[in-house]
Parts: structure tokens; C-alpha cells; sequence
């Protein structure tokens, strides 16, 4: 069985923020639910977080299954950090270590990792780096081709001006039995340049008792890189994005850039779906076959059908759509929102908990919430729901084939009947039957020479 450690016990000074550095979000989640979430991936059996500055946040702020917490409340290294989780860990297990901040690490590159431990070998990250300024470097046997067996990890700050020109670095991830952990952490010393507890000196342990280490080196930097500033941060968001582009468009998606496109969360899309530049999908995002999304529209748990176009600047959250329908420009979908297919939300038009019938048309300028509306119903520009009376909430109904005039308020609770039209200007109190004309407004009076005021001298 594998547990997981993940260190997040640190502040991320260089944040400069008060949230845990830990929560800081890449692809609007969490960095260390990325952790956490491709821990689960690998079916493991525990994972425990090293928590310490902003604990109880990093606590309340996380989830997953078998998730421990242990508290590191003085950060006095890496090998302290996972000393802490050594209570949780049992003998029999191989324990997995991670970094709250390395958000990108991919289960495949874990599961190689892992298949290097055994009660007689471990498993050690590395990688090449263009600048291995601040990493420990790996000392390998034969350091001279680089090739040999890994020996040990010198930090930046122990390491000779030799050792510094290595550009093997540490990614800090590592593999090896609960048992020799449990043997070689509490052995670990604090005398070095930063007096600090190394985890990265059980490497030079295993092989003083004559385990292998097995390396594996990473495919990119991007995948080990951690986060330790805005600028890192901002980095790894843009390579987030152009992977899950990447994997949308060879699912067949078109992206009109893929350097402009953000996903939040999860896209599924059907066939010959577009989307132009500058959209944002948070949630659970699902479009059908042939749904095209115009330039700046933001979508948050949507689903929608087939054959629907949302045009520019559409802002679409927690709705339902229908096939063939059109959306926007310049329109706002707000939670509750239900399209039967064919229906028609032009621009300016705001919609809450709503549902719109087959076919019908709201198309210009128009607030539609808490509302029925049923079939083949046209909602002339202008048109209000008044569904609030600064204290309660109630409802619009509108029947099948009915007419809603220009510059409308239905004041809401009230009822149009089908195929009943309402005149331009109405303000609708009472209900009215199907098939009724509803005009409620002033009369309009035609005065004859009539004088316009004139200015006081
Ligand atoms: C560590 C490695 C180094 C490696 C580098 C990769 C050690 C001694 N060095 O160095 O070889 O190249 O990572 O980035 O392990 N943490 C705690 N508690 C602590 C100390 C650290 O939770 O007491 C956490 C930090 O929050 C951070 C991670 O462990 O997420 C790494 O700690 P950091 O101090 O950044 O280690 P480095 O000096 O960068
Ligand atoms: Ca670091």
C-alpha cells in the first residue's frame, strides 16, 4: 500500500498574501488540491498533509478521501516536515512524498517512481534545469558523465563550486518504505549551512547501508516546478492552460487561440464544438455537438445542447440550454436559467430562474427571473419581471403564444394567459385569461396648441 506525505507546511513569504501560500489557486484550484487530487489518482491508501502557517485554513479549505493532518508548528526543514507524519505512517507501506506547491506533478511520473521501492531501494525525482540556482544537486558516482549511481543531494548553500556546476537538480519527490523512514529521520542531524533537518540526506543514508536509489528523471521542469511567487504562479497557469487546450483539441475542439483560453475546471464538448478567444469555463462545463461560444463569454456550470451558439461577451452560470438555441451577445444566464430548445436570449437580456419554452424569444434589453414562460412566447424589449418587493420573492407565469408589449412590468405574482398580449407600457398587476388583450396605462391625451415653458427672463 502507498501513503502520501505532502509538505504544506510552509508560509510563501513571497507571495505576499495573506492566504497560506498552499491555496493559491492554478487553474482555479488550489495548488495543493492538485496535489492531493493526483494522490488519489494513484489509489493511495493515506494521504496526510503537513500543515503549519494558516493550518486551520489549509484544513478547511481542502478535501479528498483519507485525508490526515499533522501540524508542523516550527518549520525546521524538509526532513522535520515528514518526521511529523511519522506516527501515521505504517511499516509496512511505501511512503510517497510531495509538495504542497509543485502542483503539476502527473501520476504517471509517480507511478514510475514507485515501482523503484523496495525493502532495499528507493525512489528519487530529478530533473535537468536550464538554472539549478537553488536546488540541491544530485551527486552521482560518476559525476563526470553524469551517468553513475546517484550518491547524494547537496543543497545550494553546502554545496562546493564543483558540485555547483551540476545541473541535475532535486525535485524534492521521493518514494521509500515507511520502515526506513521511520529508521532514518530521527537520525537526521541539523548541522549543515542552514541548520536545517535535510530530508534530502537519507539519500546519502541509503547508500552508506548499501540501497540503490533509483532515479528518475522528469519529463519538463514545468511538471517539478513549485510556486514561490506571482510571476511562478502566473508561469504555471499558462502551461496548465495550453495542456488541457492541447487535450481539448485533440478531442476536436476548435480553439480559435489556444493561448487565449481558460478552463477552470471541466470541459466536455461534442463535435465540431468553437470557441473563440478569451473565454473562461469554470464548474462543470458541457456543450453539445456544434455549440460555437463568440469571444469573452464566461460559462460556469453549464450544460448545453446541440447546435447553439452563445455570441461575444455572455455570461452564463449554473443554466441549462436547450438545442438550437442563441444566446447573446451580450447576454447573462444566471443560475436556475432552463432554455427549451429553440429559444432565443438576445442582448442585454438578464435571466434567473427561468424557464423559457419552446421556441420563445426574449430578445432585447429585458430582466426575466423567477419566471415560466411557455411556448412560442415572444417578451418584447424593454420587458421586467417584477419579482421582488424588497422583502419576498414571487413568480411570473406566462402561457403558451402570448405577447408581452415593449417596455413592460409584470409585477410579479401574476399570471398572462395563453396567447393573451399584452400592450407596450403595461404595468400587469392582475391576471388575465388566455386570449385577452392586457392594457394597463395612461391614456394618452392630444393636446391642441399647447405652449412649451419659456425661459425667466
Ligand atoms: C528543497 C530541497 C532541495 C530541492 C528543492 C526543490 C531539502 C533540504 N532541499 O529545497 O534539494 O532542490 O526543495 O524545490 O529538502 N517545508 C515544510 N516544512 C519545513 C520546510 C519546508 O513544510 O520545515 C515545505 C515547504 O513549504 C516547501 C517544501 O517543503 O513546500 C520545500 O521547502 P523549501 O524550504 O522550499 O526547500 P528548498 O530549500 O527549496
Ligand atoms: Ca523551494
Amino acid at each position: 500500500m502507498t501513503d502520501v506525505v505532502i509538505l504544506a507546511a510552509g508560509k510563501g513569504t513571497r507571495m505576499r498574501s495573506s492566504k497560506p501560500k498552499v491555496l493559491h489557486t492554478v487553474g482555479g484550484k488550489a495548488l495543493v488540491q492538485h496535489v492531493i487530487d493526483c494522490a488519489a489518482d494513484l489509489d493511495a491508501n493515506k494521504t496526510i498533509v503537513v500543515v503549519g502557517h494558516g493550518g486551520e485554513q489549509v484544513k478547511e479549505s481542502v478535501a479528498g478521501d483519507g485525508l490526515v493532518f499533522v501540524e508542523q508548528t516550527e518549520q525546521l526543514g524538509t526532513g522535520h516536515a515528514v518526521a511529523q507524519a511519522l506516527p501515521e505512517l505504517n511499516n509496512d507501506d511505501a511512503v510517497l512524498i510531495l509538495y504542497g506547491d509543485v502542483p503539476l506533478i502527473k501520476k504517471s511520473t509517480l507511478a514510475k517512481l514507485l515501482e523503484g521501492v523496495s525493502a532495499n531501494s528507493m525512489g528519487l525525482l530529478t530533473v535537468e534545469l536550464a538554472d539549478p540556482t537553488g536546488y540541491g544537486r544530485i551527486i552521482r558516482s560518476n559525476s563526470l558523465d553524469g551517468k553513475g549511481e546517484v550518491e547524494a543531494i547537496v543543497e545550494q548553500k553546502d554545496a562546493s563550486a564543483e558540485q555547483l556546476a551540476i545541473t541535475e537538480g532535486n525535485t524534492g519527490v521521493m518514494a521509500v518504505s515507511a520502515a526506513l523512514l521511520h529508521k532514518w529521520l530521527p537520525a537526521l542531524s541539523n548541522e549543515n549551512a542552514q541548520g536545517e533537518y535535510y530530508l534530502t540526506d537519507i539519500i546519502a543514508m541509503a547508500r552508506s547501508e548499501g540501497l540503490s536509489v533509483n532515479a528518475v528523471v522528469a519529463d519538463s521542469e514545468t511538471e517539478v516546478a513549485g510556486i514561490n511567487n506571482r510571476a511562478q504562479q502566473a508561469e504555471l497557469e499558462r502551461a496548465f492552460q495550453l495542456d488541457q487546450a492541447n487535450e481539448l483539441m485533440a478531442q476536436g475542439l476548435c480553439l480559435k487561440d489556444p493561448a487565449r483560453f481558460d478552463l477552470r475546471g471541466s470541459l466536455e464538448v461534442g463535435m465540431d464544438c468553437e470557441i473563440d478567444v478569451n473565454c473562461v469555463i469554470e464548474g462543470a462545463v458541457k456543450l453539445g455537438n456544434n455549440v460555437t461560444l463568440g469571444p469573452n463569454c464566461v460559462l460556469k456550470d453549464v450544460e448545453i445542447a446541440d447546435n447553439v451558439a452563445v455570441d461575444a461577451n455572455s455570461v452564463l452560470e449554473s443554466s441549462k440550454v436547450g438545442s438550437n438555441c442563441t444566446i447573446g451577445p451580450y447576454a447573462r444566464l444566471r443560475p436556475g436559467t432552463v432554455l427549451a430548445d429553440g429559444a432565443k436570449i438576445g442582448n442585454f437580456v438578464e435571466t434567473k430562474k427561468a424557464h423559457i419554452g419552446l421556441g420563445s424569444k426574449v430578445n432585447h434589453l429585458s430582466y426575466v427571473g423567477d419566471a415560466e414562460v411557455g411556448e412560442g412566447v415572444n417578451i418584447g424589449a424593454g420587458t421586467i419581471t417584477c419579482n421582488y418587493d424588497g422583502v419576498n420573492k414571487s413568480k411570473t407565469e406566462i402561457g403558451d403564444g402570448a405577447f408581452i408589449g415593449s417596455n413592460s412590468a409584470l409585477v410579479a405574482p401574476v399570471k398572462v394567459g395563453k396567447m393573451a398580449t399584452v400592450a407596450a407600457g403595461s404595468v400587469v398587476t392582475k391576471d388575465s385569461d388566455d386570449d385577452q388583450l392586457v392594457i394597463s396605462r395612461a391614456k394618452q391625451r392630444n393636446l391642441d396648441g399647447w405652449q412649451r415653458p419659456t425661459k425667466k427672463s
